[in-house]
Formats: C-alpha cells, structure tokens, sequence
C-alpha cells in the first residue's frame, strides 16, 4: 500500500534514516567540521550547538571534543539520536524560533536542513537566531540545499540500503518550482516476513541564492563567507563568524 506524506524520513520512518544514509561517513564529516572550526573559530571555546541534528551522528563523534547540545523540530529524530549520541544534550525546537537562552562557539546546521526554512524571510529569522546564539568570535557552518548542485539539473538520483535485516530503495528526480526544490522521494521498504512497503515522502527546500544569503548573514552580525567545496567536494558551506 503506498503511503504519501511530507518529511516521512523525518518522522514516521525516521528508523529508517540511518539506513538510507548509512553510505555517508560521519566521523570524516566531524574531522572537517572540526578542522574548520580550528581554522575559523575566534571566541576560543568548545560549545557547539547543531540544529537540525537529526540522528545525533555528528554530534556523537564530536562529543568527546565538545560540550554538545542538538535541537531538531522532529520527536522521531530525537528519539534516535538520544541513544546515538549519550551524554549530549538535546532538545526539541524550530530553527525559525530558537531561543535557547544560552550562546555557543559554534553552530552548525548541516545536510541541507536550512533549506527547509523555505522562505528568504524565515531564513533570515533563522540566521538571525544563530547570531544570537553565537558568542562573539563564534562561528556559524551552514550547509545550503542544493545552490550549486546536480539536483538542480533534474537528475534521477538513487540511494540503495542493501543489510541483512532490510533491502531499502529510495528514488526521485528533483523538480524546482520557482526558488523551491521539491523532492518526491519513492521509497520501498523490505523487511523479513514482511509485507513490502511503499512510500512517496515529499520535502521542499529553499533554493537561496549565495549573495543574498552572505547578505542576511552579513546584515543579522555574522562575517560571512561562502566556500564551493565546504565539508567535502561538491558540498558547498556557508561559515560565518560572529563580530
Ligand atoms: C536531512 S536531515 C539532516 C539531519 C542531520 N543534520 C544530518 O546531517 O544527518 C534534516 C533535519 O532537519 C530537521 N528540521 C526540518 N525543519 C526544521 C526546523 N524548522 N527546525 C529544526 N529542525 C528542522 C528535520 O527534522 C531533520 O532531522
């Protein structure tokens, strides 16, 4: 039976995220975050807040290095990675509302996930919110959703997870609708025993264009520069320093 729904990954399958990125190599990407933090960062401390952390895997490789705290809309998601990443700590909130009461020496907000603010004016919101959040010399990391990415060019792109315990395919050719990416992603699910399952999960991220995000990032207090290829190649990154 196929269900259809938005942020499925995020929520009602959120089991299944780790699966469906276990081809990704966290530790790597924790090794980069933190050799530019050691290049970027001016305020000297090691608080580090990650929003829209989803599964906590990065933060459960720089947690040995950093006081760490994740904050992420989804339940599902916190859920996971409170047992990913013991000992960090983690709470439930929006990006476009952040008010956490405390400042940090680095924020990172990685895999696209402010692309999902949508809007250039929630963005702003949001990076004003990091601003807040940072300590002067604090350092911002922002990985945008797609500005200089093959998906814009409508490709179909295709994720296998082949375990012993699932099979698991996800599919999709992206399609942008003015300066938004819609993402249907057709996911099937095959589990021993059980019943194949079959799912469309719907995501839509803000395209932002680079100059007008340097701009709000340079307006909300944030000295901002734009790197082509941030934590690895053809992942471009945002980092911004707090004045
Ligand atoms: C593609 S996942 C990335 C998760 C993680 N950063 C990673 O690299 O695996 C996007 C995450 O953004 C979260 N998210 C979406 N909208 C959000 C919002 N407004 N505030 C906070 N988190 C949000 C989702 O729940 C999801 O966990």
């Amino acid at each position: 039976m196929l269900t259809m729904s938005k942020q499925l990954l995020h929520g009602k399958l959120a089991k299944y995220y780790d699966k469906v990125y276990s081809f990704r190599d966290y530790l790597d990407e924790a090794v980069r975050i933190q050799n530019l933090i050691i290049k970027y960062l001016e305020s000297g401390g090691n608080s580090l807040l990650d929003v829209a952390c989803g599964t906590g895997l990065h933060l459960n490789h720089l947690k040995d290095d950093f006081l760490c705290t994740g904050v992420d809309v989804s339940k599902a998601m916190l859920k996971i990675a409170r047992k990913n990443a013991k000992g960090v700590t983690f709470k439930e909130a929006d990006m476009k509302t952040l008010k956490l009461g405390k400042q940090f020496d680095v924020i990172t907000c990685l895999l696209s996930s402010i692309g999902y603010t949508k809007t250039y004016s929630n963005l702003k919101r949001t990076i004003r919110n990091f601003s807040k959040h940072l300590k002067k010399g604090g350092l911002a990391l922002i990985e945008p959703s797609y500005v200089n990415s093959v998906y814009l060019k409508g490709e179909p792109r295709i994720t296998i997870y082949d375990g012993k315990d699932a099979k698991i395919a996800r599919i999709n050719v992206t399609k942008i609708r003015r300066a938004t990416a819609v993402l249907n992603m057709h996911i099937l699910i095959a589990e021993k025993g059980r019943d194949i399952k079959y799912f469309i999960d719907k995501h839509e991220l803000g395209l932002f264009g680079i100059n007008k995000t340097l701009s709000i990032m340079k307006e909300t207090g944030l000295k901002s520069k734009y790197l082509k290829n941030g934590l690895m190649h053809g992942r471009e990154l945002f980092v911004g320093i707090k004045k």
